[in-house]
């Protein structure tokens, strides 16, 4: 059973990556979507996404990171793929899940699954052109307007030789919508031979075991989930080996979030470091309240240093609050 941590384009970058992969239960990351449009991308583009490429395609925990290309074209895209595993990445992944309007307007992500033969060509490619030992993967939903081309799509990525398939359990007409229709998952499984990782609508360990239920998949990947509760991909190792394990409390979230300051100071203009803290706090206050609370606190600060001495004072009330209140009590 292996526990990915998903790629979200603006929230999981490599500061991100760091501190949940730190928490342990993750398996492997991928990157936020590298945009192919015509020509082979210079190195920084890919050492930008993924700074992990300077020690061996990996966290500072060891976890591997994947580097994921989105685009239309098999040629290009198999030329990048190349480049990226030659600059070092632990494996390739693409992208044929993302939405967004400008992406598909540009021939990119959810829009190329009208188009199966297309999907393989791509995969087919990229495969022949990333050295055998580097593991190519795709992501995909169950289709664009509805799942009617699901197993014409993963049958041709199949064939492609890819090593992975990850299956978004919802259409790009359904958006973000809930309910993620595992169950469909199941459908793919049975028509190929190939791994794969059911994502979508995970939210907690028995989510995470109702998932494998329905999907029949052993690998879960973890998008919004593991960011409402960074012990989420932990949680769920131990609940699918049977064993209990305590959630993290608030007071043991708040170090994380300073952490996470302090990571985005150090790596970016560190004028701009409150901006990612703000939105992960509006990710951690749907499982923990006082993230709600610390949010409206925050939300207009812009002054880093500031921030800092906020989530420092409100460490320190917690511990306060801990030595009158026993954890027990
Ligand atoms: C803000 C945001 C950004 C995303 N960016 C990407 C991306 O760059 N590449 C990708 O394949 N999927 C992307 N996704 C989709 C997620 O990887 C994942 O498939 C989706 O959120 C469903 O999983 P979840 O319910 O566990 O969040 C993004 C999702 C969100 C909400």
């Amino acid at each position: 059973m292996q526990v990915m941590l998903a790629p979200m384009e603006g929230v999981v970058d490599h500061t991100m990556r760091e501190l949940l992969t730190s928490l342990g239960g993750i398996d492997r990351c991928v990157t936020e979507f590298v945009r192919v449009t015509e020509r082979l991308l210079p190195p920084r583009v890919f050492q930008r996404l993924c700074p992990e490429l300077a020690h061996g395609g990996t966290t500072l925990s060891g976890v591997p990171v994947y580097i994921q290309l989105l685009g239309g074209q098999p040629v290009v895209l198999a030329d990048n793929a190349a480049r990226a595993a030659e600059l070092g990445a632990a494996g390739i992944d693409l992208n044929f899940g993302c939405p967004a309007k400008t992406v598909n307007r540009s021939d990119g992500g959810s829009i190329i699954l009208r188009e199966p033969q297309r999907v393989h060509a791509i995969a087919a490619a990229v495969r022949a052109a990333v050295p055998a030992h580097i593991p190519v993967t795709v992501k995909t939903r169950l289709g664009y307007e509805d799942e009617s081309l699901f197993l014409d799509i993963v049958r041709g990525i199949h064939a492609a030789g890819v090593n992975e398939l990850t299956v978004h359990a919802r259409t790009k007409r359904h958006g973000y919508r809930p309910p993620a229709y595992w169950e469909e998952i199941a459908r793919a499984r049975e028509a190929v031979p190939l791994n794969i990782i059911a994502n979508g609508e995970i939210w907690s360990p028995a989510d995470a075991l109702r998932c494998r239920e329905l999907s029949g998949c052993q690998d879960l990947m973890l998008g919004r989930g593991a960011l409402c509760r960074p012990d989420l991909p932990r949680l769920i190792a131990a609940a699918t080996t049977g064993q209990a394990r305590d959630s993290l409390r608030w007071p043991e979230v708040i170090p994380l979030v300073q952490q996470f300051l302090e990571l985005n100071r150090a790596h970016y203009d560190a004028r701009h470091a409150p901006n990612p803290v703000k939105q992960w706090l509006a990710y951690l206050r749907a499982y923990f309240p006082e993230a709600a609370l610390l949010f409206e606190r925050v939300k207009r600060m812009r002054d880093p240093e500031q921030l800092a001495l906020e989530l420092r004072s409100m460490a320190a009330q917690r511990r306060q609050d801990e030595v009158r209140i026993p954890a027990t009590a």
